[in-house]
């Protein structure tokens, strides 16, 4: 964390600006935003919603959308701590908030083992993968509101 704070990057962050921090973290929130948008229609779609809607239909542009609000909420995500890092150290939100993301990370490596969901554009689930699908989906939407409200907590500690 000091050699963070340290870093050119938290310098940067620290003496750029007033609005900087501000709008750093405006583009984490966008991150997170579309991150999760993203990540809550899918879950719902494999925990049973909308079952008339064809999954591919709406994995095909969900994991975009997640996948690239991740990118956007780990490199903001990554600025902001760089500001003021050791203050973090003792912050007991920071050690929920990283080990939800990295649940979830695993969880989507989870998913993409199954044969369901590797072929779901081709063929439909049986009954027993849907179930799987379903629980991988409840992981997920555990795991991403527990970061979410982890990382809004961390401020207020
Ligand atoms: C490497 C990845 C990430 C890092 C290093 C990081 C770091 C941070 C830091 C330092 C803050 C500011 C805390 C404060 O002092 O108020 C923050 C806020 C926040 N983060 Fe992250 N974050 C990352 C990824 C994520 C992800 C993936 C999510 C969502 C799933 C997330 C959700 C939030 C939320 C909701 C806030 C509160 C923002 C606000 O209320 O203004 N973060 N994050």
């Amino acid at each position: 964390m000091a050699w963070l704070e340290g870093s050119a990057l938290g310098h940067l962050m620290r003496e750029s600006g007033v609005w900087t921090y501000g709008c750093v973290n405006l583009v984490h929130i966008l991150g997170v935003a579309s991150l999760f948008g993203a990540v809550l229609v899918l879950d719902l779609r494999l925990l049973g919603f909308w079952r008339k809607v064809a999954l591919s239909a709406i994995s095909e542009p969900t994991v975009r959308v997640a996948a690239t609000g991740f990118i956007v909420a780990v490199l903001s995500g990554i600025c902001l701590l760089a500001t003021k890092a050791t203050e973090y150290v003792d912050n007991p939100f920071l050690y929920i908030k990283f080990p939800a993301i990295g649940l979830g990370l695993l969880n989507v490596v989870a998913l993409n083992s199954l044969s369901a969901w590797k072929q779901h554009k081709v063929r439909e689930p049986s009954s027993r993968e849907r179930s799987k699908l379903a629980v991988i989906g409840g992981i997920s939407l555990f795991c991403w509101l527990t970061a979410i409200t982890a990382g809004r907590m961390i401020g207020y500690w």
